[in-house]
């Protein structure tokens, strides 16, 4: 079966959200709204899709869209982030993907983008084309009881106070405090106006009706906002009147670690909630440990969530910040041709420009990728093959050069 890809037209919309949920299994139909959004959402030029030759129906869909991404140091890069990937299970496995992937690499390189970025529904698929999982994600459940934490008293709030807030007041100090954390921790994305109006309820799609949230927003002593805090309880009662709600944190953004500290605390004191779901978190984060027992706090998820795909070595690696000084020799390969070559990183200066030097590591570019970011270690890939060390002590170097202090974390799915 032979298939056309190219990027869709205006009047494509309702067939290629049509092809997209069928490839998602979803099996109600699209409505209206669904394409409205998806129209909306989708710069013309970046949506592709693949067309059956013989029936011209719509058989696979792609999209990408610009996306800034923090870096270790708080600068942000440009990266082609790529969604909406699927293929119906009847074109499957006939290079459909790899067509509509190597025509969005012309793309992105021609515009400059710096990296491509994914959440990737399977692990398998994505290594292929130069992407390596760069920031892992932990999500815990909290057995409260067993917390440690005092029941019979109010949380502390640690100088500040905390406040019930409606969705309006939410959508309102969201973005301000969101943009505040993606100024400093890296491996955040940004979010746009149509993010914050899926995220309230003020638009939704019809496979994912928005589900209303509770709300509570931490202010310092100074009365500025500094934590907020989306969740909602699940009503789960014995027959015997005993409560067992779950609480499920949908969002918890905090500036600081006190804020932090004070919503956590806040969610372990409120009446009739006997675990809390964390929600996806950085691989270090704070929940466990402001708990006097954090044993109380059980990982249930530690998994891959943002790849990356470096696509300029140069402009990527020189827009980050390192840990340590030191000069490193990057060979890196890349069997798509867009971003080998051989680079001098300086990681004391950060500047990293192409060299003729001899090469201190071989380095595939999705090993790249998964180092990018600070999450990777450079040792654990070398031990697993994916980086070649030629110089010896070069891959602790690297090591050291690449890894942060503190993990990086992705919040969001797209
Ligand atoms: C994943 C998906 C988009 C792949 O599309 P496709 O057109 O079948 O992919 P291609 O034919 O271009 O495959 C390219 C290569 O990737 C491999 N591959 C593709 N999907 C894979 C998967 N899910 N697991 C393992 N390998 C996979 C293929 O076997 C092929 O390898 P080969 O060249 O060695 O034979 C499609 O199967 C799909 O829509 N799946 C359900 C939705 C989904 O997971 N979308 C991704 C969201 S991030």
């Amino acid at each position: 079966m032979s298939a056309d890809v190219r990027p869709i037209t205006a009047t494509e919309h309702p067939v290629w959200t049509q092809t997209l949920n069928r490839g998602f299994l979803r099996a109600d139909p699209v409505t209206p709204g669904d394409v409205a959004l998806r129209a909306a959402a989708g710069e013309l030029g970046r949506v592709q899709g693949a067309f059956d030759s013989e029936t011209g129906g719509c058989v696979g869909t792609f999209r990408s869209f610009t996306q800034e991404l923090t870096v270790p140091g708080g600068a942000t890069v440009t990266a082609s982030a790529v969604t909406n990937v699927s293929v119906l299970p009847t074109h499957r496995r006939q290079g459909l993907l790899t067509r509509m992937m190597a025509a969005e690499f012309a793309a992105a390189t021609a515009r400059g983008d710096v990296l491509s970025t994914l959440i990737a529904a399977e692990y398998p698929i994505y290594g292929r084309y130069g992407y390596g999982p760069a920031v892992y994600v932990a999500e815990w459940e909290i057995d409260v009881p067993r917390t440690g934490l005092d029941p019979r008293r109010p949380a502390p709030a640690g100088g500040g106070r905390i406040d019930l807030v409606d969705v309006a007041e939410a959508r309102r100090v969201g973005p301000a405090l969101h943009e505040r954390i993606r100024a400093t921790r890296h491996g955040v994305t940004g979010r746009d106006a149509r993010w914050w109006r899926l995220a309230t309820g003020e638009e939704e799609f019809s496979f994912r009706p928005y589900k209303p949230k509770l709300y509570a927003v931490y202010r310092t002593a100074a009365g500025e906002v500094a934590g907020l805090v989306a969740y909602r309880g699940d009503d789960h009662w014995t027959d015997a009147k005993v409560p067992l709600n779950t609480l499920h944190v949908e969002e918890l953004l905090a500036v600081t670690p006190e804020a932090e500290r004070a919503l956590w605390h806040f969610l372990c004191s409120i009446d009739w909630a006997l675990r809390i779901r964390t929600g996806l978190r950085a691989t270090d984060d704070l929940a466990p440990g402001l708990l006097p027992d954090p044993r109380a706090a059980a990982i249930l998820t530690h998994a891959d969530f943002l790849w990356v795909r470096v696509l300029d070595v140069v402009r990527a690696l020189g827009a980050r910040t390192y840990e340590v000084p030191g000069v490193l020799v990057l060979e890196v390969t890349d069997p798509a041709g867009l971003s080998g070559g051989r680079f001098r990183l300086d990681a004391g200066t950060g500047r990293c420009a192409a060299t003729g030097a001899p090469a201190d590591l071989r380095i595939d570019v999705a090993a790249l990728g998964s180092l990018y970011l600070g999450d990777g270690s450079a040792v654990r890939l070398g031990a697993l093959g994916q980086i070649t060390e030629e110089r010896p002590g070069a891959l602790a170097l690297a090591d050291a050069v690449f890894r942060t202090a503190r993990k990086p974390w992705s919040p969001d799915i797209f």
